[in-house]
């Protein structure tokens, strides 16, 4: 498996956000995951990306990683997009992405001259590696701007960037589209539908379930920190304890 998530318990006070929560991801998988407000997805999201402690276990792309540990989480291929864009502002859009690559040597002033053609070829990957990224997300014409000059749209889509750089196993996008107009939504539909075939496996969190529908073959559906219905789109909308939990409000969302 891709991903792997198993018993995985996140607990404030007395609430149980998330309350045992099994999740696999397999290779080439879209999962999508929808639930009310305060359902626990965002916490599912932070227990298993490490940046909230939490209790169960975890595999990324098939090996075990401790949980709680954001950069052995993050090395082993699990990269992760945010509620709201995480960018650098005062930063160029590719040292945005320069940063968030994870092939970053530090090898000190000696060893940077004794190996500086190895640095340098090194450098230049980076570089093109970081510029594809900005390709594919439509801001390689943006590169040398600060971010801050960017719209909140095309920060989300630079967020894409830095999560994509360094060729995770498998990627986590908490709410995408929140703040995206109607084209931009379109064009992170076919971005994130893209990335299967690109060997990058996809969970996704989303209010949109249009999108959601769009780009995942599974959805699993959570309520008050559990899971409670997963399956294929089409399938899982019509369960009545889904209905209940969810689909009522898509209605009232949609007038
Ligand atoms: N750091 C925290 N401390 C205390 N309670 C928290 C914390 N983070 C989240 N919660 C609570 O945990 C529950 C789950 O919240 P979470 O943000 O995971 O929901 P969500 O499904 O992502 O909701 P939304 O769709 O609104 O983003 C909520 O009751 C929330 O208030
Ligand atoms: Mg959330």
């Amino acid at each position: 498996m891709t991903l792997r998530a198993a018993g995985i318990a996140v607990h404030f006070g007395a609430l149980r956000a998330v309350d045992g929560v099994d999740l696999a991801v397999g290779p080439g998988e879209a999962v999508g995951m929808v639930g009310p407000n305060g359902s626990g997805k965002s916490t599912f999201l932070n227990a298993v990306t490490g940046v909230v402690a939490a209790r169960g276990s975890l595999e990324v792309a098939g090996r075990r990683v401790p949980l709680g540990r954001p950069g052995a989480i993050r090395r082993a291929g699990l990269a992760r997009t945010f509620q709201s864009p995480q960018t650098f502002r005062e930063l160029t859009c590719i040292e945005n992405v320069l940063l968030a690559d994870r092939d970053r040597h530090a090898t000190g002033l000696a060893g940077a001259w004794l190996g500086r053609r190895a640095m340098w070829r090194r450098e230049r990957r980076r570089w093109a590696r970081a510029l594809a990224a900005l390709d594919r997300v439509g801001l390689a014409d943006r590169a040398e701007e600060p971010a801050g000059l960017l719209s909140y749209g095309q920060q989300r889509m630079l967020e894409l960037a830095r999560a994509l750089v360094g060729e995770p196993a498998v990627l986590v996008a908490d709410e995408p589209s929140a703040g995206l107009d109607d084209t931009e939504t379109a064009e992170l539909a076919r971005l994130l539908g893209d990335l299967p075939a690109r060997g990058v496996s996809l969970l996704v969190v989303d209010h949109k379930l249009d999108l959601v529908e769009q780009v995942a073959d599974r959805v699993v559906v959570m309520q008050l920190g559990r899971v409670i219905a997963d399956g294929p789109p089409a399938e899982v909308w019509r369960r009545d304890e889904v209905v209940e939990a969810y689909l009522g409000r898509r209605g009232a969302a949609r007038g």
